[in-house]
């Protein structure tokens, strides 16, 4: 064997297997390709919802192992375990979009919490080293604008059907674990935005919508306030609680950066004045429509115990934001594509009067 091959096979041979469940969609697709630049073998599960979008990982599709498969489908997900070893299984399959869960919760409830445990009943089969569950911090409920932070024992209170959905989740992972002696770590990370995320999402929504010239619809006052974390600084935190994280354990990622969302609408307006000057400011397309029904008033989160593991944000907000709107500004074609689906649609909104 010549030493670029006996390289190469050596390499193959040490590379850790992943399976990532949900790496179309927009954090998933990131951890996808930070696994691929870190070496690791790549294997990839997503259904292909309206939330995905393959061209998210089309650059590293010829180095991951692609599957179609439904989470729903327990039939097809046991066959997939029982077919093929994993070092690390990351789940980030999920319907995410909490507008669209009051509208209508069947499929919450069935891919959020049914979903996880054909995941969990396939592990269970098999032999990995961590089981990485990725829940959200809107499991806690809401904080009053002064209260503490939540933290990692914070008592669970969702409010929405996807909050109280992802919360059952992650009550069966914990049990799965219990019970089962699945080794599994449960993470809460707080909003997250850059490149590549759907404009039914705020930011997003936000731009585009002042990029067509149409109202930037803020819900109730506009007071609720959100903590921010750019979607490659989550990433980095998970392969850190997926390497060094505390089996059984769960896990705070923040970026310490609030914003309530009238706020974040007028810096978005404001860069958009300097980079693509119109008569009117942008400002002028702010509007305040009816509040949503349990609109949690504030997240935030208390991250001391992630940075205990050396893991802290790289990215501020004041330079995270002005990336992903540029991106957005040079990416017109790709969510114009999602305007026509009706992807930029809020559920459930009607203006004030
Ligand atoms: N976006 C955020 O700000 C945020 C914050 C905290 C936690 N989270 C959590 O992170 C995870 C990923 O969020 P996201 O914003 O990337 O979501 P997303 O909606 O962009 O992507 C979800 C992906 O899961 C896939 N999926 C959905 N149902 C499936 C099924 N039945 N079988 C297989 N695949 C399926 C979709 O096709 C999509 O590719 C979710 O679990 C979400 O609850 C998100």
């Amino acid at each position: 064997m010549t030493g670029v091959r006996f390289y190469q096979f050596m390499k193959k041979k040490s590379q850790n297997k992943i399976l990532v469940f949900g790496g179309a969609g927009f954090i998933g697709s990131k951890f996808v390709d930070m696994a691929v630049s870190k070496h690791y073998k790549t294997y990839v599960i997503d259904s292909l919802t309206y939330a995905s979008d393959l061209e998210r990982i089309s650059h590293v599709m010829n180095d991951i192992s692609f599957f179609k498969i439904d989470i729903n489908n327990k039939k097809e997900v046991l066959k997939f375990f029982l077919k093929n070893d994993f070092d690390y299984v990351v789940n980030f399959a999920a319907e995410s979009h909490v507008d669209r869960s009051i509208d209508g919760s069947d499929i919450f409830v069935k891919t959020n919490i049914n979903g996880t445990v054909n995941i969990l009943e396939g592990i269970r089969r098999k032999k990995v080293k961590n089981y990485i569950h990725i829940s959200t911090d809107e499991v806690f409920g809401s904080l009053g604008k002064n209260s503490p932070k939540f933290n990692e024992l914070t008592r669970y209170d969702p409010k929405s059907p996807y909050s109280a959905s992802k919360a059952a989740a992650d009550h069966l992972v914990k049990a799965w674990h219990t019970t089962y002696g699945i080794p599994v770590i449960i993470t809460h990370s707080c909003n997250n935005y850059g490149p590549w995320q759907l404009i039914e999402k705020f930011i997003p929504l936000s731009i585009s919508k002042a990029l067509t010239n149409q109202n930037i619809p803020i819900y109730g006052s506009g007071k609720n306030i959100r903590e921010w974390i750019h979607v490659d600084d989550h990433c980095k935190a998970l392969f850190e609680i997926m390497l060094n994280g505390r089996v059984g354990e769960r896990y705070l990622i923040g970026s310490g950066e609030e914003f309530c969302n009238i706020e974040l609408a007028n810096i978005i307006c404001i860069y958009l004045d300097k980079v693509k000057p119109k008569k009117e400011s942008y400002k002028k397309l702010i509007k305040l429509v009816q509040d949503r029904p349990g609109h949690d008033f504030r997240y935030s989160l208390n991250s001391n115990k992630i940075k205990k593991l050396g893991w802290k944000k790289e990215i501020n907000f004041k330079s995270g934001i002005v990336e992903t709107i540029d991106w957005y500004i040079r990416n017109e074609k790709w969510w114009k594509k999602k305007i026509k689906k009706g992807f930029n649609l809020r559920v459930g909104l009607g203006e004030k009067k």
